[in-house]
């Protein structure tokens, strides 16, 4: 036996025992004739001890172990002279009578501790080194937890996990797909699935009823902090529902997972379903972050056409959000915050802001524009009161204009304390517009996928005005991260043609696609629906990380590559002409 205990699990009670334990040098130090060694493994941490009188010779074998060595030691378990009451294991010691140097260690490129000098790209580098830091590998036990509860929930009410292909045809989810060459099949390809969306379909038609599995899903966009170009998916798809049969299923597993892997009890009322048009009147956003308030108030009537000031006169959307106690801001926090709202990944044209004064007067960086009436009114318009300070942004395309106060809503709660990650908003976003117009594509694009059903009292409206038409299509929502989003799906073969029609998509071009989805409805597809969830989002708000890498235990970097295993690389040129492909030659 390589050892008799781990390194987390000793304690006053063990004092007298003789143990074996095996794991890593974390690091050591010399005081006086003693030696102490912190032995890890990955359930903790234990002292070791080497003393100089007793025994010279091990004492000086200590003395030259490295940080990162591989050792094995045996010795008696003994209540320590001074405790460590910030360790599980801190009132005991280990002294050591035997050691056994497993493997030699490099020294790290970067200290191995909760805090370490390690920059993203070394640990990444050495993200196997990194994993050993506890703070990293909490999150993958938390990831653990949350995979085996889901599991456990899911089984609990009747669905089957059924692992689907990962090389398949094109599954459209509104990115790039990643492609394989076929080897047997020169010319053609595979693309890795965005999401097991038609294949979950299928097992509907072949009577699974309910179907869950977590999978892998690839997606070939930019990156960002919650995204990654492999990330996993709590795929689920059930017979014979309703969109509130649905979100009643998933709330139930929310509720869940909240309680065993949390420990937060979400209580039994239903989350808010909040509609698409809302969310976006109130909050800029399909992802509102309701921790906080400072939702949306329209000006328009406030303050276009009743004073000079041109560019409110001009606007076709004019804002404004009230930071409570915020009039106190300097001119230098201002500055700041404007050159945000200026920056080129807001691109609003200016700020204007507005100080309800202790007497109750409004000051505002547009006062000679205004008569004191009109900023009073606009003092009513946003319920501020005296220390409050009004943000007010305006523009000529409402919704670019809501997203950009969106964004600036987000600072001031960040800025103010007002998200505070150990807090949980859900709600359900819902009555999403089924299409929405692309001036790239320069079409109408399907805004969740192409299999989402209308509302029924919204299909006359396919004919005449589809942009008006809403689906029947939902997404959870936590702490203003789209953590998950489904729909009702379309099981009617007419109607699934009639919207690849509205995509843009010739009846040839959408037989090739999707034939064997559209000839699947022909032979018995029930009524269905489903939803995924992002497990990578999910267990990093649970673990309240800022990006969904730190969960992950090997994820690419923003440019998508993984810094670890060097990929994507180049490849043999053998194997290029194994698959019959040529590279043309490279612009830099
Ligand atoms: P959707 O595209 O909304 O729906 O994806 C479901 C959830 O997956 C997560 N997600 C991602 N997480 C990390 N990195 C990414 N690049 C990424 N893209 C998406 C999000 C999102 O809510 N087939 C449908 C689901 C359905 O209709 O049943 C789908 O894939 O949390």
């Amino acid at each position: 036996m390589y050892r008799t205990k781990t390194c987390g699990e000793l304690r006053i009670a063990n004092v007298g025992e003789q143990v074996t334990l095996a794991g890593w040098v974390q690091r050591s130090r010399k005081m006086g004739g003693m030696t102490f060694i912190d032995l890890r493994d990955r359930y903790g941490l234990t002292q070791l001890v080497f003393n100089q009188e007793t025994d010279a010779p091990l004492c000086e074998r200590a003395n030259k172990l490295g940080r990162e060595y591989v050792i094995q030691v045996t010795g008696c378990v003994s209540e320590r002279f001074s405790k460590n009451d910030k360790m599980p294991t801190g009132d005991i010691e280990i002294i050591v009578s035997e050691l056994n140097v497993l493997n030699e260690a490099l020294t790290p490129p970067f200290t191995i501790e909760e805090q370490t000098d390690g920059g993203d790209d070394l640990r990444m580098k050495y993200r196997y080194l990194d994993l050993r830091r506890e703070c990293v590998r909490r999150n993958l036990e938390l990831r653990h937890k949350f995979c085996i509860e889901t599991r456990s929930y899911l089984d609990s009410q009747g669905f089957l996990e059924i692992e689907t292909p990962v090389l398949v045809g094109s599954t459209p989810e509104g990115a790039r797909d990643f492609i394989v060459p076929s080897r047997m099949n020169p010319g053609q390809f595979y693309a890795l699935p965005q999401s097991p969306q038609t294949l979950k379909q299928l097992l509907m038609v072949a009577g699974m009823d309910k179907y869950f599995q977590i999978v892998k899903c690839f997606r070939d966009e930019d990156l960002r902090a919650d995204r990654q170009p492999e990330f996993t998916q709590i795929d689920c798809e059930m017979s014979f529902v309703e969109q509130d049969d649905v979100i009643k299923t998933f709330e139930g597993l929310t509720k869940h997972l909240f309680k065993t892997v949390r420990g937060i009890d979400l209580g039994e009322t239903p989350f808010l379903r909040l509609p698409w048009s809302e969310a976006m009147r109130r909050f800029g956003s399909d992802k509102p972050d309701m921790r906080f308030g400072m939702e949306f108030v329209e000006l328009m009537d406030v303050l276009k056409g009743t004073g000079e000031f041109g560019v409110f006169n001009g606007a076709t959307y004019i804002g404004g959000i009230c930071a409570k106690g915020c009039a106190v801001f300097t001119r230098k926090q201002l500055d700041e915050l404007t050159n945000f709202v200026k920056s080129p990944q807001i691109g609003a044209k200016g700020l204007v802001y507005a100080r309800v004064q202790d007497d109750g007067t409004v000051k505002s960086s547009v006062d000679k524009f205004y008569a004191p009436e009109v900023l009073n009114k606009l003092k009513e318009a946003m319920q501020a009161e005296a220390g409050d300070l009004i943000l007010i942004l305006s523009g000529d395309d409402a919704n670019r204009t809501r997203k950009q106060l969106c964004e600036l809503r987000l600072l001031m709660g960040s800025r103010l304390g007002l998200r505070d990650k150990n807090k949980f908003a859900l709600l359900w976003v819902v009555d999403f517009p089924m299409f929405e117009w692309s001036d790239e594509e320069q079409r109408l694009m399907a805004m969740h996928h192409p299999f989402t059903s209308p509302k029924p009292e919204d299909i006359p409206l396919l004919d005449t005005d589809p942009a008006r038409v809403c689906a029947n299509a939902y997404d959870m929502v936590c702490n203003g991260v789209e953590v998950g989003g489904g729909s009702i799906r379309i099981h009617d073969a007419v109607l699934q043609a009639k919207i690849f029609d509205i995509l843009g998509f010739t009846p040839e071009k959408a037989q090739e696609q999707f034939g064997f989805l559209m000839n699947a409805f022909k032979f018995g597809a029930p009524p269905h629906g489903g939803l995924a969830y992002g497990l990578d989002r999910f267990v990093s708000l649970f673990a309240g990380l800022d990006s969904i890498r730190d969960c992950i235990a090997f994820p690419k970097n923003n440019s998508g590559r993984d810094v670890m295993l060097d990929a994507p690389s180049a490849v043999d040129q053998k194997q290029l002409d194994e698959l019959e492909i040529a590279l043309a030659p490279r612009t830099e």
